[in-house]
């Protein structure tokens, strides 16, 4: 497994693949690998033949008040775990490779980018969209994998990636969960045990939505909507930011379940932003 930090490095290592006719998987990530991160890659490997995975930390998806100084950062654990499960190429660039002084054209999709995570991160889904183009544009894969976790990433992802004619295909992959239920993510080690057992409130809601509907047959949304945040609400400490239903396709609000909608939710506990989902396929 070759770890480099420069742009040209990887597109140097990347075109020598191509030229042998390889497809190259790319799996974009913040680090602190977590279950989440190792499934995306293991479909990766499964799909393509060079799989490359970049860790950056990028500070421009952080607002002034967000975690971007303590976010959990262990470069040589996740060099291990990448390493284990034979990743071929990893991308570490530093801040000033993927923004270097004078940097100044940014990215974002209208409309879907200041909804719902993005009312209460203003500006995160232009740093996202900025730096998954650029990643995009240096390592040219031509298939990218991310989680269904982070739904309207996802969904925003897909979006400009098709408006701006990107090459890569954009995978979705299923949000891999604790024994618990509590959806992976790299922000759940700074909650405290206590605080761990509160954030499962989110995912019993979504999953209260889920009877709801398959048992019960209940499709009005509202209705659904006020059964979830009685659940969240009941948790002393926890802060509903959102619980919303929506469409996939466009992220428009729906009024009763339909094909291909999806319930997002936001909670804080303490200063820990946790984001789950649900999706009604
Ligand atoms: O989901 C993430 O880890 C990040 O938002 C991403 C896609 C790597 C862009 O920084």
């Amino acid at each position: 497994m070759e770890v480099v930090k420069k742009v040209e490095e990887v597109r140097a290592r990347v075109d020598k693949e191509k030229r042998k006719g390889r497809v190259i998987g790319f799996v974009p990530t913040m680090g602190y690998l977590h279950q989440g991160h190792i499934s995306l890659i293991k479909r990766a490997k499964q799909e393509s033949d060079f799989v490359v995975v970049s860790i950056f930390v990028n500070p421009t998806q952080f607002g002034k008040n967000e975690d971007y100084d303590r976010y959990p950062r262990d470069i040589e654990r996740d060099i291990k775990i990448l390493n284990e499960e034979k990743v071929d190429l990893v991308f570490v660039p530093e801040v000033k490779e993927i923004y270097p002084e004078g940097f100044n054209t940014w990215v974002y999709v209208e409309k879907y980018c200041d909804i719902l995570e993005g009312k209460f991160r203003p500006n995160h889904f232009k740093g996202v969209c900025t730096v998954v183009l650029k990643l995009l544009n240096i390592v040219e894969p031509d298939k990218s994998y991310f989680g269904w976790k982070d739904a309207q990433q996802l969904i925003i992802i897909k979006k400009m990636v098709d408006d701006l004619n990107i090459k890569s295909e954009i995978i979705g992959c299923e949000t891999i969960r604790e024994e618990d239920g509590l959806a992976c993510s790299s922000r759940n080690i700074y909650l405290s045990d206590k605080d761990r057992k509160k954030a499962l409130c989110l995912y019993k809601a979504l999953e209260r939505i889920k009877e709801l509907v398959e048992k019960e047959k209940v499709i009005d949304c509202k209705k659904l909507i006020a059964e979830g945040k009685k659940i969240i609400e009941s948790e002393k400490g926890v802060k509903l930011d959102y619980l919303e239903i929506v469409r996939i396709s466009d992220l428009s609000v729906v009024e009763k379940i339909e094909k291909g909608v999806i319930v997002l939710g936001a909670i804080k506990i303490k200063d820990v932003r946790l984001i789950d989902n649900l999706r009604f396929e």
